[in-house]
Protein backbone atom coordinates (compact mmCIF):
# COMPACT_ATOMS: atom_id res chain seq x y z
CA UNK A 1 0.00 0.00 0.00
CA UNK A 2 1.30 3.60 -0.95
CA UNK A 3 2.77 5.34 1.92
CA UNK A 4 0.66 8.29 2.54
CA UNK A 5 1.52 11.66 4.15
CA UNK A 6 -0.57 14.21 5.29
CA UNK A 7 1.08 17.96 5.55
CA UNK A 8 -2.06 19.45 5.01
CA UNK A 9 -2.60 20.40 8.81
CA UNK A 10 -3.94 24.12 8.16
CA UNK A 11 -7.40 23.16 5.83
CA UNK A 12 -8.25 20.25 8.36
CA UNK A 13 -6.71 18.20 10.91
CA UNK A 14 -7.48 14.56 11.95
CA UNK A 15 -9.59 13.89 14.95
CA UNK A 16 -7.18 13.02 18.16
CA UNK A 17 -8.16 9.12 19.22
CA UNK A 18 -9.08 10.32 22.28
CA UNK A 19 -11.46 13.13 20.89
CA UNK A 20 -13.13 10.32 19.57
CA UNK A 21 -13.77 8.32 22.48
CA UNK A 22 -14.77 11.29 24.41
CA UNK A 23 -17.40 11.90 21.58
CA UNK A 24 -18.36 8.77 21.07
CA UNK A 25 -21.12 8.37 23.78
CA UNK A 26 -23.07 11.39 22.46
CA UNK A 27 -23.87 9.28 19.47
CA UNK A 28 -24.89 6.60 21.50
CA UNK A 29 -26.26 6.13 25.11
CA UNK A 30 -26.12 10.07 25.23
CA UNK A 31 -28.55 10.96 23.01
CA UNK A 32 -30.36 14.04 25.08
CA UNK A 33 -31.42 17.36 23.88
CA UNK A 34 -29.16 19.66 25.99
CA UNK A 35 -32.48 21.30 26.28
CA UNK A 36 -34.68 19.50 27.53
CA UNK A 37 -35.19 19.39 31.74
CA UNK A 38 -35.35 15.32 32.12
CA UNK A 39 -32.15 13.08 32.91
CA UNK A 40 -31.46 12.37 29.12
CA UNK A 41 -31.13 16.53 28.88
CA UNK A 42 -29.27 17.26 31.60
CA UNK A 43 -26.89 14.50 31.33
CA UNK A 44 -26.04 16.39 27.66
CA UNK A 45 -26.36 19.65 28.87
CA UNK A 46 -23.72 18.60 31.84
CA UNK A 47 -21.51 17.45 29.16
CA UNK A 48 -21.73 20.94 26.68
CA UNK A 49 -20.99 22.70 29.89
CA UNK A 50 -18.11 20.90 30.57
CA UNK A 51 -17.02 21.64 26.99
CA UNK A 52 -17.69 25.55 27.67
CA UNK A 53 -15.19 25.21 30.43
CA UNK A 54 -12.83 23.84 28.30
CA UNK A 55 -12.88 26.50 25.62
CA UNK A 56 -12.94 29.11 28.04
CA UNK A 57 -9.74 28.10 29.62
CA UNK A 58 -8.19 28.12 26.17
CA UNK A 59 -8.47 30.99 25.26
CA UNK A 60 -8.64 32.76 28.43
CA UNK A 61 -12.69 33.82 29.33
CA UNK A 62 -15.47 33.06 31.12
CA UNK A 63 -17.54 30.23 30.52
CA UNK A 64 -20.50 32.07 29.81
CA UNK A 65 -18.99 34.10 26.73
CA UNK A 66 -18.31 31.05 24.76
CA UNK A 67 -21.06 30.65 21.87
CA UNK A 68 -20.99 27.15 20.21
CA UNK A 69 -21.26 27.39 16.68
CA UNK A 70 -21.03 25.53 13.64
CA UNK A 71 -17.54 26.44 12.93
CA UNK A 72 -14.87 29.04 12.23
CA UNK A 73 -17.09 30.58 8.85
CA UNK A 74 -19.96 31.52 11.50
CA UNK A 75 -18.06 32.25 14.46
CA UNK A 76 -16.72 35.11 11.62
CA UNK A 77 -19.95 35.48 9.84
CA UNK A 78 -22.02 36.63 13.82
CA UNK A 79 -19.05 38.52 14.92
CA UNK A 80 -19.07 40.69 11.86
CA UNK A 81 -22.94 40.55 11.15
CA UNK A 82 -23.74 40.12 14.60
CA UNK A 83 -22.10 43.95 15.34
CA UNK A 84 -22.99 45.72 12.32
CA UNK A 85 -25.69 48.46 11.01
CA UNK A 86 -26.04 49.89 7.59
CA UNK A 87 -23.88 53.34 7.90
CA UNK A 88 -21.27 51.65 9.68
CA UNK A 89 -17.40 51.66 9.04
CA UNK A 90 -15.22 48.20 9.17
CA UNK A 91 -11.40 47.92 9.45
CA UNK A 92 -10.43 44.96 8.03
CA UNK A 93 -7.07 43.36 6.25
CA UNK A 94 -6.51 42.43 2.52
CA UNK A 95 -5.09 38.96 3.58
CA UNK A 96 -8.06 37.93 6.14
CA UNK A 97 -10.17 34.83 5.05
CA UNK A 98 -12.73 34.64 2.56
CA UNK A 99 -15.07 34.29 6.06
CA UNK A 100 -14.15 37.35 6.73
CA UNK A 101 -13.45 39.03 3.72
CA UNK A 102 -16.76 38.28 1.74
CA UNK A 103 -18.93 38.96 4.95
CA UNK A 104 -17.23 42.53 4.33
CA UNK A 105 -18.04 42.60 0.43
CA UNK A 106 -21.78 41.68 1.59
CA UNK A 107 -21.56 44.39 4.17
CA UNK A 108 -20.02 46.61 1.73
CA UNK A 109 -23.40 45.76 -0.22
CA UNK A 110 -25.73 46.59 2.16
CA UNK A 111 -24.43 49.88 2.85
CA UNK A 112 -21.76 49.74 5.37
CA UNK A 113 -17.97 51.29 4.38
CA UNK A 114 -15.16 49.01 4.82
CA UNK A 115 -11.02 49.75 4.88
CA UNK A 116 -8.68 47.25 4.04
CA UNK A 117 -5.60 47.53 5.98
CA UNK A 118 -2.33 46.66 3.71
CA UNK A 119 0.16 44.02 4.68
CA UNK A 120 4.20 44.25 4.05
CA UNK A 121 6.17 41.75 2.68
CA UNK A 122 6.05 40.06 5.31
CA UNK A 123 2.71 39.72 5.47
CA UNK A 124 2.15 42.37 8.43
CA UNK A 125 0.17 44.99 9.17
CA UNK A 126 1.08 48.00 10.87
CA UNK A 127 -0.86 48.62 13.70
CA UNK A 128 -0.86 52.52 12.95
CA UNK A 129 -2.20 51.94 9.76
CA UNK A 130 -5.37 50.37 11.59
CA UNK A 131 -5.51 53.81 13.97
CA UNK A 132 -5.02 55.90 11.01
CA UNK A 133 -8.09 54.04 9.64
CA UNK A 134 -10.76 54.64 12.17
CA UNK A 135 -13.30 56.91 11.28
CA UNK A 136 -16.45 58.35 13.76
CA UNK A 137 -18.67 55.73 12.18
CA UNK A 138 -16.09 52.67 12.70
CA UNK A 139 -17.94 50.41 14.56
CA UNK A 140 -15.79 47.39 14.49
CA UNK A 141 -12.36 46.32 13.65
CA UNK A 142 -11.70 42.46 12.36
CA UNK A 143 -8.24 41.66 11.93
CA UNK A 144 -7.06 37.86 11.63
CA UNK A 145 -4.48 36.68 14.58
CA UNK A 146 -2.73 33.82 12.22
CA UNK A 147 -2.85 33.85 8.50
CA UNK A 148 -4.40 30.29 6.89
CA UNK A 149 -1.62 30.47 3.78
CA UNK A 150 1.38 31.32 5.95
CA UNK A 151 1.26 31.59 9.38
CA UNK A 152 2.11 34.85 9.94
CA UNK A 153 0.51 36.31 13.12
CA UNK A 154 -0.68 39.79 13.35
CA UNK A 155 0.10 42.10 15.95
CA UNK A 156 -3.13 41.86 17.84
CA UNK A 157 -2.54 43.13 20.99
CA UNK A 158 -1.29 46.25 19.70
CA UNK A 159 -4.93 46.45 17.75
CA UNK A 160 -6.75 45.43 20.68
CA UNK A 161 -5.17 48.41 22.15
CA UNK A 162 -6.33 50.93 19.73
CA UNK A 163 -9.12 49.45 19.39
CA UNK A 164 -10.16 50.00 23.38
CA UNK A 165 -8.81 53.23 23.08
CA UNK A 166 -10.80 54.16 20.45
CA UNK A 167 -14.14 52.37 22.00
CA UNK A 168 -14.52 50.00 18.87
CA UNK A 169 -15.37 46.27 18.81
CA UNK A 170 -12.39 44.33 17.90
CA UNK A 171 -12.54 40.91 16.69
CA UNK A 172 -10.03 38.53 15.31
CA UNK A 173 -10.27 35.16 13.83
CA UNK A 174 -8.00 32.73 15.77
CA UNK A 175 -8.64 30.07 13.72
CA UNK A 176 -5.21 29.03 12.65
CA UNK A 177 -4.14 30.02 16.02
CA UNK A 178 -6.17 28.18 18.46
CA UNK A 179 -3.77 24.76 19.56
CA UNK A 180 -1.02 25.84 17.93
CA UNK A 181 -0.11 28.97 20.54
CA UNK A 182 -1.57 30.22 23.72
CA UNK A 183 -4.11 32.86 22.81
CA UNK A 184 -5.30 34.88 26.02
CA UNK A 185 -8.46 37.45 25.27
CA UNK A 186 -7.51 40.02 27.76
CA UNK A 187 -4.02 40.16 26.48
CA UNK A 188 -4.82 40.33 23.07
CA UNK A 189 -7.75 42.90 24.48
CA UNK A 190 -10.34 41.85 22.12
CA UNK A 191 -14.30 41.70 22.14
CA UNK A 192 -14.52 38.78 19.82
CA UNK A 193 -12.53 35.61 19.17
CA UNK A 194 -13.11 33.52 16.44
CA UNK A 195 -12.20 29.68 16.95
CA UNK A 196 -12.90 26.00 14.83
CA UNK A 197 -13.21 23.03 16.15
CA UNK A 198 -11.48 21.30 12.87
CA UNK A 199 -8.43 22.90 12.91
CA UNK A 200 -6.86 22.01 16.56
CA UNK A 201 -7.85 18.24 16.18
CA UNK A 202 -11.62 18.23 17.04
CA UNK A 203 -14.47 17.55 14.60
CA UNK A 204 -15.31 19.62 11.55
CA UNK A 205 -18.36 21.01 11.93
CA UNK A 206 -17.88 23.16 14.84
CA UNK A 207 -16.63 26.29 16.49
CA UNK A 208 -17.17 28.74 19.25
CA UNK A 209 -17.16 32.60 18.89
CA UNK A 210 -15.90 34.43 22.01
CA UNK A 211 -17.93 36.91 22.93
CA UNK A 212 -16.74 39.78 25.83
CA UNK A 213 -19.52 40.20 28.00
CA UNK A 214 -21.33 43.00 27.67
CA UNK A 215 -21.25 42.60 24.20
CA UNK A 216 -24.24 43.91 22.15
CA UNK A 217 -24.69 41.10 19.42
CA UNK A 218 -27.52 40.61 17.47
CA UNK A 219 -28.04 36.88 16.58
CA UNK A 220 -28.03 35.55 13.26
CA UNK A 221 -30.21 32.49 13.58
CA UNK A 222 -33.11 33.49 15.04
CA UNK A 223 -35.46 30.46 17.08
CA UNK A 224 -34.69 28.88 20.82
CA UNK A 225 -33.08 31.04 23.28
CA UNK A 226 -30.11 28.28 23.10
CA UNK A 227 -26.45 29.80 23.95
CA UNK A 228 -28.01 32.39 25.81
CA UNK A 229 -30.22 33.56 22.83
CA UNK A 230 -26.99 34.52 21.05
CA UNK A 231 -27.10 31.32 18.65
CA UNK A 232 -30.43 29.57 18.63
CA UNK A 233 -30.62 25.56 17.24
CA UNK A 234 -30.30 22.62 19.27
CA UNK A 235 -26.54 22.20 20.04
CA UNK A 236 -24.13 20.08 18.56
CA UNK A 237 -23.50 18.19 21.41
CA UNK A 238 -20.95 15.21 20.41
CA UNK A 239 -19.48 18.11 18.23
CA UNK A 240 -19.30 20.16 20.99
CA UNK A 241 -17.53 17.54 23.10
CA UNK A 242 -15.48 17.02 20.76
CA UNK A 243 -14.24 20.44 20.62
CA UNK A 244 -14.20 20.70 24.55
CA UNK A 245 -11.52 17.84 24.65
CA UNK A 246 -9.60 19.00 21.68
CA UNK A 247 -9.63 22.26 23.75
CA UNK A 248 -8.56 20.14 27.22
CA UNK A 249 -5.80 18.34 25.33
CA UNK A 250 -4.23 21.70 23.37
CA UNK A 251 -4.51 23.59 26.99
CA UNK A 252 -2.51 20.08 28.68
CA UNK A 253 0.04 20.52 25.77
CA UNK A 254 0.77 23.92 26.10
CA UNK A 255 1.02 23.27 30.53
CA UNK A 256 3.50 20.57 29.70
CA UNK A 257 5.27 22.37 27.00
CA UNK A 258 5.20 19.75 24.47
CA UNK A 259 3.07 20.98 22.39
CA UNK A 260 2.54 22.83 18.74
CA UNK A 261 3.52 25.42 20.70
CA UNK A 262 6.71 24.00 21.71
CA UNK A 263 10.47 23.42 20.38
CA UNK A 264 9.63 20.25 18.88
CA UNK A 265 6.35 21.40 16.36
CA UNK A 266 8.49 24.44 15.51
CA UNK A 267 12.01 22.35 14.94
CA UNK A 268 10.60 20.16 12.47
CA UNK A 269 8.65 22.58 10.64
CA UNK A 270 12.04 24.49 10.66
CA UNK A 271 14.07 21.51 9.39
CA UNK A 272 11.66 21.26 6.70
CA UNK A 273 11.84 24.86 5.64
CA UNK A 274 15.61 24.85 6.01
CA UNK A 275 15.58 21.31 3.58
CA UNK A 276 13.51 23.12 1.36
CA UNK A 277 14.92 26.25 1.01
CA UNK A 278 18.01 24.71 0.16
CA UNK A 279 16.40 23.89 -3.68
CA UNK A 280 17.71 26.22 -5.72
CA UNK A 281 15.60 29.06 -6.79
CA UNK A 282 12.89 28.92 -3.63
CA UNK A 283 11.83 31.48 -0.95
CA UNK A 284 10.26 31.63 2.24
CA UNK A 285 6.36 33.79 2.26
CA UNK A 286 6.32 35.43 5.43
CA UNK A 287 10.06 35.40 5.97
CA UNK A 288 10.64 37.83 9.43
CA UNK A 289 7.57 37.66 10.72
CA UNK A 290 6.52 35.79 13.71
CA UNK A 291 4.37 32.72 12.27
CA UNK A 292 2.63 30.16 14.37
CA UNK A 293 4.83 27.02 14.72
CA UNK A 294 3.22 24.46 12.64
CA UNK A 295 3.04 26.63 8.91
CA UNK A 296 5.73 27.07 6.52
CA UNK A 297 4.66 28.67 2.75
CA UNK A 298 7.71 28.20 -0.06
CA UNK A 299 7.68 29.41 -3.40
CA UNK A 300 9.33 27.29 -6.00
CA UNK A 301 10.22 29.41 -8.92
CA UNK A 302 9.18 28.03 -12.71
CA UNK A 303 6.69 25.42 -11.04
CA UNK A 304 2.93 26.21 -11.57
CA UNK A 305 1.85 24.92 -7.47
CA UNK A 306 -1.05 23.22 -8.67
CA UNK A 307 0.48 20.61 -10.79
CA UNK A 308 3.58 20.44 -8.00
CA UNK A 309 -0.05 19.41 -5.46
CA UNK A 310 -1.30 17.22 -7.71
CA UNK A 311 2.42 15.42 -8.81
CA UNK A 312 2.82 14.93 -5.00
CA UNK A 313 -0.60 13.59 -4.03
CA UNK A 314 -0.29 10.84 -6.69
CA UNK A 315 3.13 10.14 -4.52
CA UNK A 316 1.33 9.91 -1.13
CA UNK A 317 1.98 13.53 -0.25
CA UNK A 318 -0.68 15.67 0.74
CA UNK A 319 0.06 19.46 0.87
CA UNK A 320 -1.76 22.91 -1.03
CA UNK A 321 -1.60 26.18 -2.77
CA UNK A 322 -3.03 27.74 0.17
CA UNK A 323 -6.54 28.02 1.17
CA UNK A 324 -8.29 24.87 0.46
CA UNK A 325 -11.53 26.86 -0.68
CA UNK A 326 -9.64 28.27 -3.73
CA UNK A 327 -8.02 25.14 -4.59
CA UNK A 328 -8.74 25.57 -8.50
CA UNK A 329 -9.36 28.82 -8.89
CA UNK A 330 -7.08 30.40 -11.72
CA UNK A 331 -6.55 33.69 -9.39
CA UNK A 332 -3.29 33.47 -7.85
CA UNK A 333 -3.63 33.70 -3.69
CA UNK A 334 -4.86 36.90 -2.59
CA UNK A 335 -2.69 36.97 0.79
CA UNK A 336 0.29 36.04 -1.34
CA UNK A 337 -0.08 38.79 -4.23
CA UNK A 338 -1.46 41.19 -1.03
CA UNK A 339 2.31 40.75 0.50
CA UNK A 340 3.34 42.04 -2.98
CA UNK A 341 4.61 38.70 -4.82
CA UNK A 342 4.53 38.70 -8.52
CA UNK A 343 1.24 36.50 -9.87
CA UNK A 344 3.90 33.49 -11.27
CA UNK A 345 5.90 33.22 -7.45
CA UNK A 346 2.26 33.63 -6.00
CA UNK A 347 0.95 30.67 -8.12
CA UNK A 348 4.46 28.73 -7.73
CA UNK A 349 3.88 28.99 -3.76
CA UNK A 350 2.83 25.27 -1.21
CA UNK A 351 1.60 25.53 1.65
CA UNK A 352 3.05 23.01 4.33
CA UNK A 353 1.24 22.29 7.33
CA UNK A 354 1.73 20.04 10.39
CA UNK A 355 -0.16 18.44 12.92
CA UNK A 356 0.37 16.62 16.23
CA UNK A 357 0.50 13.10 14.40
CA UNK A 358 3.32 14.65 12.28
CA UNK A 359 7.02 12.61 12.83
CA UNK A 360 10.02 13.30 11.53
CA UNK A 361 9.77 10.67 9.58
CA UNK A 362 6.91 12.21 7.46
CA UNK A 363 8.83 14.97 7.04
CA UNK A 364 11.65 13.28 5.63
CA UNK A 365 9.31 11.50 3.49
CA UNK A 366 7.92 15.12 1.88
CA UNK A 367 11.69 16.36 1.69
CA UNK A 368 12.76 13.48 -0.72
CA UNK A 369 9.60 13.75 -3.14
CA UNK A 370 9.38 17.29 -2.77
CA UNK A 371 13.00 17.91 -4.19
CA UNK A 372 12.62 15.01 -6.84
CA UNK A 373 9.46 16.38 -7.81
CA UNK A 374 10.32 19.79 -8.33
CA UNK A 375 13.42 19.11 -10.59
CA UNK A 376 11.19 16.67 -12.78
CA UNK A 377 8.50 19.40 -12.74
CA UNK A 378 10.85 22.31 -13.85
CA UNK A 379 12.67 19.87 -16.51
CA UNK A 380 8.95 20.03 -18.20
CA UNK A 381 8.48 23.49 -17.49
CA UNK A 382 9.04 25.86 -20.74
CA UNK A 383 9.86 28.96 -18.02
CA UNK A 384 12.85 27.18 -16.20
CA UNK A 385 15.88 27.54 -16.41
CA UNK A 386 15.86 30.00 -14.29
CA UNK A 387 17.50 32.84 -16.54
CA UNK A 388 14.23 32.97 -18.40
CA UNK A 389 11.89 33.25 -15.51
CA UNK A 390 10.74 37.17 -15.59
CA UNK A 391 12.13 39.08 -12.55
C1 LIG B 1 -8.34 31.70 9.20
C2 LIG B 1 -9.59 30.92 8.97
N1 LIG B 1 -10.77 31.47 9.28
C3 LIG B 1 -11.92 30.80 9.09
C4 LIG B 1 -11.95 29.56 8.55
C5 LIG B 1 -13.25 28.85 8.35
O1 LIG B 1 -13.42 27.85 9.32
P1 LIG B 1 -14.44 26.65 9.11
O2 LIG B 1 -13.84 25.74 8.09
O3 LIG B 1 -14.56 26.00 10.46
O4 LIG B 1 -15.73 27.24 8.66
C6 LIG B 1 -10.74 28.95 8.18
C7 LIG B 1 -10.72 27.62 7.52
O5 LIG B 1 -9.87 27.34 6.71
C8 LIG B 1 -9.54 29.65 8.41
O6 LIG B 1 -8.35 29.12 8.08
Amino acid sequence: MRRRVYLDNNATTPVLPEVLEAMRPYFGEHFGNASSIHHHGQETRAAVERARESVAALVGCRASEVVFTSGGTEGDNLAIFGLTDSGDHVITSTVEHHAVLNSCKRLAAQGCEVTYIPVDGRGLLDPADVKRAIRPNTKLITIMLANNETGVVQPVAEIGQIASEAEIYFHTDAVQAAGKIPIDVNKIGCDLLTISGHKLHGPQGVGALYVRKGTGLEPMLHGGSHERSRRAGTENVPGIVGLGKAAELAVAGFARGDDCADQTMAATRDHLERELLDIEATGLNGEGAPRVPNTTNIYFDGIEGEALVIALDLKGLAVSTGAACSSGAIEPSHVLTAMGLRPDRARASIRFSLGKQNTAEDVDFALALVSKTVERLRELSPVWPRSEVSR
